[in-house]
């Protein structure tokens, strides 16, 4: 069974809407696929399952993290929730062939255990600033998050290295790509290309933004469904083929070693243990 984790501390940049799209194409596909909603605030993909079960389409299967007592009571965040980890395994032995993970923008603990539990990663971004520094902006810069993203994949590689474990796979999407080109997209992706060395994920993919995929929620129907009319679009003919690109990164055989990050390597072991 594959992990793939969706993840990135923006939020709006199309962690739920690319979960929602692999996972019916992973069904459609006859992966037997399990999805897990990470995100309590707006249990989006809860609500897009639900709304696809009501509507009777074709559906990758919900599974839910429920709160501990303990947890609702003292609002505790360890480190490492520990509760993850059983659960892909259960799915594992179920013989589940896909396990789509869609987290919040936050960095908190079931979300961390959801990059240590991956086999795959994919964040999608969209061509904004806002989207790339969110993701790689210099320690120190004016432009800076509390805790850049790539910091957080940084400690999972290390935690990972230390369990004996594979580095993941590590894929940025360029989401909500616009049809016509633009100097801010191409300043962008030139600055996004030069980061993934640096920075150690591997290929940038891209999704167009397309109305059908904005429509997700209106009833859980997406590109890959039969449309009520029975013709299908150009649009929704091209988005099922960005998105069926990124599914054969699940279906390809687990080769899981990703190339070391440049700063990873620079980094000592010491400097990450003191951190
Ligand atoms: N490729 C796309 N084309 C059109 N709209 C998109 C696309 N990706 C995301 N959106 C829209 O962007 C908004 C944020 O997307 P969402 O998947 O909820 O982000 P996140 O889960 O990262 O917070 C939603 O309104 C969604 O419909
Ligand atoms: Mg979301």
């Amino acid at each position: 069974m594959q992990v793939v984790t969706i993840s990135g501390f923006k939020g709006g940049t199309g962690k739920t809407t690319l979960a929602c799209l692999l996972g019916v194409a992973a069904v459609k596909d006859g992966l037997r696929t399990a999805c897990l909603d990470l995100d309590r605030n707006t249990r989006n993909l809860s609500g897009f399952l639900t709304q696809r079960r009501e509507s009777r389409l074709e559906s990758p299967d919900h599974v839910m993290l429920m709160d501990t007592e303990e947890e609702a009571r003292t609002n505790a965040k360890p480190k490492h929730s520990g509760r993850l980890e059983p659960l892909v395994r259960m799915a594992k032995m179920d013989g589940y062939d896909l396990m789509i993970i869609d987290t919040s923008s936050g960095n908190l603990a079931d979300v961390y255990e959801a990059h240590l539990l991956a086999d795959l990663i994919l964040t999608p971004m969209n061509e904004s600033p806002a989207d790339m520094h969110g993701l790689f902006a210099p320690i120190g810069s004016p432009a800076a998050p509390l805790i850049n993203y790539r910091d957080m994949i940084d400690t999972v590689r290390f935690d990972r290295r230390r369990a004996g474990l594979p580095v993941q796979r590590w894929q940025v999407v360029m989401n909500r790509v616009s049809a016509l080109p633009s100097k801010i997209g191409t300043i962008i992706n030139e600055r996004v290309a030069k980061m993934a060395q640096e920075a150690g994920f591997e290929t940038i993919w891209n999704l167009r933004d397309r109305v059908a995929h904005r429509a997700l929620a209106l009833e859980g129907r997406s590109v890959f469904d039969t449309p009520v009319d029975g013709k299908l679009t150009m649009s929704e003919i091209s988005g099922r083929a960005e998105v069926r690109a990124i599914l054969s990164l699940v279906k390809r055989a687990p080769e899981r070693v990703a190339a070391e990050p440049a700063a990873a390597q620079q980094k000592s072991s010491e400097e990450k243990i003191a951190a």
